[in-house]
């Protein structure tokens, strides 16, 4: 699989926490490798390493990143990156192209992104052109990339798991 890291701008603290950690959860349970986080914030950081302890898995969440020096560090490596706007190009254009690229940089916003996140892109995506949010279009995204695959994976290290069930909830250990 692509490995993907997620890079979160425009997170305000004050704000912004419960969407920034569904951003991470989304990436962490659709296939991403990471999350970079281009904000300080130690409560998104542990929300995300307390579920990565317990349902598995080596998901990494980085805050304090600096997301010029970010995005320059990942071309330099020969890494791609996609931010993903509603202005884009509108994904089934692109998504063969992106399925040959490895690794990719994902980039989402909060609010209004700086405008420099254009064109240092290499891929200006959008999943729709109609405004929407950062985890619905993540969540699209890596859906798209995968092809469905990362609904199949698991986490032999998880101690907590669900025991998928027509009615009812059901849980194992490890
Ligand atoms: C609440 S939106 C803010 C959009 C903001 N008004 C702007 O001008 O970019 C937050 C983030 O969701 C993502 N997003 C929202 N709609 C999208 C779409 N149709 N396609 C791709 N990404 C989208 C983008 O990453 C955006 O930065």
């Amino acid at each position: 699989m692509t490995r993907i890291v997620v890079l979160r701008i425009g997170h305000r603290p004050e704000r912004d926490q419960r969407v920034t950690t569904h951003v991470g959860l989304t990436a962490r349970a659709l296939g991403a490798e990471g999350m970079y986080l281009a904000a300080s914030d130690t409560g998104v950081v542990t929300s995300i390493r307390d579920v990565v302890d317990r349902w598995g898995g080596t998901f990494f969440c980085q805050d304090n990143v600096k997301w010029r020096r970010c995005i320059q560090d990942w071309k330099k490596d020969g890494g791609t990156v996609v931010h993903l706007t509603m202005y884009g190009l509108n994904l089934p254009t692109v998504i063969s192209e992106l399925r040959t690229r490895d690794p990719i940089l994902v980039i989402v916003g909060a609010e209004k992104v700086p405008g420099d996140i254009y064109g240092l892109a290499d891929y200006n995506v959008a999943v729709t052109g109609q405004p929407h949010s950062e985890i619905s279009s993540l969540a699209v995204f890596l859906d798209q990339l995968f092809k469905g695959k990362e609904l199949e994976r698991t986490y032999p290290d998880a101690s907590i798991r669900i025991i998928p069930s027509k009615a009812g909830k059901k849980t194992g250990g490890a």
